[in-house]
């Protein structure tokens, strides 16, 4: 079996003065000191690599003798040629190719701002009411199961290659009827891109929409994945308010007319759930066609609604071709997957394609297989059902639980939509002090007013259901309750806003 010593690239050059055979011979020494063979390492045999370097044999023998004669090798020439364990430390590299001391140079901006924008033990905490959590049942986990086998079955020389930086036209087509289907998306198959999910999409628009400078407008209170994406890019971010019909279009015209995109999430305000009204939305429109600003459509999670009927998206709305709509199937099947889309005006479609294809290329060929096939066949739409009625069951028993035992601590707001709801805290307790405490009784609770950058903070715990069935729900609510109590005890509250300070 061919070992990484037959693919190195040896290389020797002819008539350049110095004989093949020490050519050679200086090579495999600089591999072997550099270590980039260990000690061990079996070299190919000096017919293979008289071969692989186009001379003759003898070249090569004469090489791998002068090396065991320096004690380089083990071994017998014709019976398998190793490395020596028994080897000098490596020579130190000459000075001008040692590791430069580093200037005297504070980090580069990105370099800073990146470390303080994480927070993936958010994401992964198992615990409730942690709202990136979702549930997936037996039977799509089955048909899952299922779909990938067969897909690896079908597994053939059209899925090894580069393929279009799009996606599949198969998953296009699907994705394309789907959202046709169920959120008045209009849309051809063409205007689709297949992305790792709604932050991939965010990150191509902040690169090819927004110069440098450019003004762009955000949710007051909002997702803070997008803000921290634009944050990064160096962008001029404009916090626009969120009342109870959504985003203030008028606060963002009166505080950037200008400005060249907007990130909006109509049908769910992230954080608050609320919905863009009609009139918001015709407004919003309107702002977009007169200045030639682009909206960008998050429409996350759409696909859970509760009760009255589903909103259209704003992308169905608009005749200018203003929107870019994205959404994701991270969220409607599992975070794992990492497969999104976004449907793009046609006058962005090329640079999109071209941003997307120098991020990662295109998306993994066995991944849209399983989903494409997956959608073909009717298991999203009734996966979807289920999680619905099972999402909607578990949200009632939380909504429930938290009235029965704290409702005087907290209001919960039934949401029509999504995977988690919004508890506003009574009497001016702080949700930044309850995370802590909640966490310390095995409850994970997001305060709400940290989302906000600009607004008076609304102090709120965003709790997630979807990931977490019935009995599970009862006894965190129950847990989480008694925290409340405990936190509104008047010694109590007073060590806990010590502690804050
Ligand atoms: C507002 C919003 N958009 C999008 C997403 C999904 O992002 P992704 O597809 O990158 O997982 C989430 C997930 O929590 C979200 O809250």
């Amino acid at each position: 079996m061919p070992g990484w010593a037959d693919l190195y690239a040896w290389q020797v050059e002819r008539d350049n003065g110095t004989p093949l055979f020490r050519q050679i011979y200086l090579q495999v020494r600089s591999a072997i000191l550099s270590r980039t063979f260990p000690p061990g390492t079996k070299l190919p045999s000096t017919r293979a690599l008289a071969q692989l370097l186009s001379v003759a044999r003898a070249s090569v023998v004469a090489a791998y003798e002068q090396l065991f004669a320096e004690g380089y090798l083990l071994g017998k020439i014709g019976a398998g040629t190793y490395i020596s364990a028994d080897l000098p430390e490596p020579v130190e590299l000459p000075r001008r190719l040692s590791r430069p001391t580093a200037p005297r140079r504070p980090a580069p901006r990105p370099v800073r701002d990146f470390s303080e924008f994480g927070d993936e033990a958010a994401q992964t905490d198992v615990r409730p009411f942690n709202p990136a959590r979702l549930l997936v049942d037996a039977r799509t986990v089955e048909v899952w199961r299922k779909l990938s086998n067969h897909a690896l079955r079908e597994f053939d020389a059209r899925h090894l290659g580069y393929s279009d930086p799009r996606g599949f036209i198969e998953l296009r087509t699907v994705i394309c009827e789907y959202l046709r289907a169920a959120r008045a998306v209009r849309c051809d198959p063409e205007q689709i891109i297949v992305t790792s999910g709604t932050q991939q999409a965010i990150d191509i628009a902040i690169r090819v929409l927004l110069d440098r400078d450019d003004e762009v407008w955000v949710e007051d209170p909002g997702y803070p994945l997008t803000h921290r994406a634009l944050a990064a890019a160096g962008a001029t971010v404009r916090f626009i308010p969120v009342d109870a019909q959504g985003v203030v279009v008028a606060a963002g015209i009166k505080a950037a007319p200008r400005a060249r995109a907007a990130f909006v999430t109509p049908s769910h305000q992230y954080p608050t759930g609320v919905v863009l009204s009609m009139a918001r939305r015709i407004e919003l429109l309107a702002w977009a066609r007169k200045t030639g600003a682009w909206i960008i459509e998050d429409d996350y999670a759409s696909e859970f609604r509760y009760s009255g009927r589903p909103l259209a998206s704003l992308q169905g709305l608009d005749d200018g071709e203003r929107v870019l709509y994205f959404g994701t199937l991270n969220k409607a099947l599992l975070p794992g997957l990492r497969i999104g889309y976004a449907v793009l005006p046609r006058p962005l479609l090329r640079s999109f394609v071209n941003a997307r294809c120098l991020i990662d290329r295109q998306p993994p060929s066995l991944d849209q297989m399983v989903v494409a096939e997956f959608m073909r066949q009717g298991h999203l739409a009734s996966h979807i059902r289920r999680m619905r009625l099972r999402y909607r069951e578990q949200r009632d028993t939380l909504a429930a639980e938290l009235t029965r035992r704290a409702g005087h601590r907290l209001a919960v707001e039934l949401p029509d939509q999504g995977m988690h709801l919004v508890a506003y805290l009574a009497d001016g307790q702080s949700d930044i002090a309850i995370e802590d405490a909640a966490r310390r009784n095995g409850v994970v609770v997001r305060p709400m007013s940290r989302l906000y950058k600009t607004v008076r903070p609304r102090s709120a715990l965003m709790l997630g259901f979807a990931g977490f069935p019935r009995p599970l729900i009862i006894p965190a609510a129950a847990r989480l309750a008694e925290v409340l109590e405990q936190a509104s005890r008047p010694g109590r509250r007073r060590a806990l806003r010590r502690a804050r300070s």
